[in-house]
């Protein structure tokens, strides 16, 4: 079983599009399958799932696209913040990667309050990738370094992977052994880029409001029968 699953929530628009619907009628399918599969990634014993949700690109949606997602992320949150309790009964801990500085004020406030959340053994990470770039992500965690280096508490030699790790959104957690990416595209669009490295890819045919979790279970499946050398033989 893989410990870290990410996966890139790709086909709202098309989904919409299909139907002759505005696109924002996908994201909020897609919000849907998001929790359905958040839910059954903890009844299975996934540690963590990293969602991306929005990233440093997205801003050149329309506007009103992006309002439409603020929307669903707010909805969201205020849902985890009032139900806390049984959310964290249920095993669901939220963690969020990326600038958060640059969201909505009111949603900020809602991401802080999901961060004291305790992590316990039987708890599932759902990392949720917003306003997020791995290129972002790496250069922050070098520029961190950088900082050590001139204040003399590190030498540039002594440099680690270690240290850029450490540096980045998901320091401590694993990196993700397999990365899903539904609707027929073939990349993986600034997501995860440092910790991918070794990642297995699975892409799917299906728009992600019409994943489930047999589809998940596919994926599983699929990353079950791959040998994983990480360089060796
Ligand atoms: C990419 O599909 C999807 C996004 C940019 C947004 C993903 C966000 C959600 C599904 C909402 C998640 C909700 C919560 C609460 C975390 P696209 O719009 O680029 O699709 P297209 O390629 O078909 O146009």
């Amino acid at each position: 079983m893989p410990k870290h699953i990410g996966i890139i929530m790709d086909g709202n628009g098309r989904w919409a599009k299909e139907r002759g619907l505005p696109r924002t009628y996908g994201h909020v399918e897609g919000a849907k399958v998001f929790r359905k599969i958040s839910d059954y990634c903890h009844d299975i014993g996934i540690e963590v799932v990293t969602f991306y949700a929005f990233s440093t690109e997205n801003w050149r949606r329309p506007p009103t696209e992006v309002a439409a997602l603020m929307k669903l992320f707010k909805e969201y949150l205020v849902e985890a913040d009032e139900i806390k309790f049984d959310r964290q009964k249920s095993g669901l801990i939220l963690r969020f990667l990326g600038d958060t500085s640059a969201i909505p004020k009111e949603l900020q406030k809602l991401v802080g309050a999901t961060q004291l959340d305790a992590i316990s053994p039987d708890t599932t990470i759902i990392n949720i990738a917003l306003n997020y770039g791995g290129r972002q992500e790496i250069l922050r965690s070098v520029k961190q370094i950088a900082e050590k280096v001139e204040k003399g508490e590190l030498k540039a030699s002594n440099i680690t992977e270690d240290d850029i790790s450490a540096g980045l959104y998901t320091a401590g957690m694993p990196d993700p052994d397999l990365i899903i990416r539904p609707s027929g595209e073939l990349r993986l669009s600034n997501f995860l880029t440092w910790q991918s490295a070794y990642s297995e890819l699975y892409f799917a045919d299906v728009l992600w409001p019409d994943f489930t979790t047999d589809d998940l279970d596919a994926a599983i499946m699929d990353y079950a029968k791959r040998n994983r050398r990480f360089g060796g033989v």
